[in-house]
């Protein structure tokens, strides 16, 4: 069978990488607007946390299949960063299992971490295959 060339992964991958970007941006808005309203409720929290912990947990696999497929130069860094993100976001959500202030904030800097790894990782590797504008993918998941 005749393997893909790195153009033809990425414009297979791309597009998913994007939708999951953008699931996982949505889902963290949701969080800290529900955090700072106190619109939901303790059990609502942690039921938007547990779905973020799935998803990044999906979407980083998924992501390190790609960047190894297209022998992405910095793929191990990369990979190191979602696994000390995952154990953060695990961390909080332990944490968040116990209703205090100080769980919250946790968790809210778990969430900065994973959208903070977004914006400057990523988006070197969205340089690399040259389908996003440098430095415009932060505005891109802002905007949805
Ligand atoms: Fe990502
Ligand atoms: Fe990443």
């Amino acid at each position: 069978m005749k393997q893909l060339s790195r153009q033809q992964i990425i414009a297979q991958e791309m597009p998913e990488i994007e939708a999951e970007h953008r699931g996982l941006f949505a889902l963290c808005w949701q969080f800290y607007k529900e955090l700072r309203t106190g619109a939901a409720s303790q059990g609502q929290l942690l039921d938007v946390f547990n779905e973020i912990v799935d998803q990044a947990s999906v979407h980083f696999a998924h992501e390190d299949v790609v960047l190894k497929k297209i022998v992405y130069p910095r793929h191990a860094m990369h990979q190191l960063a979602h696994r000390q993100i995952l154990i953060d976001l695990v961390s909080s959500q332990h944490a968040m299992k116990k209703v205090n202030e100080m769980a919250h904030r946790d968790a809210q800097h778990s969430l900065d971490a994973l959208l903070i790894h977004h914006v400057r990782e990523d988006a070197k590797f969205a340089r690399l295959v040259g389908e996003i504008e440098p430095c415009s993918i932060g505005i891109r998941l802002w905007r949805g």
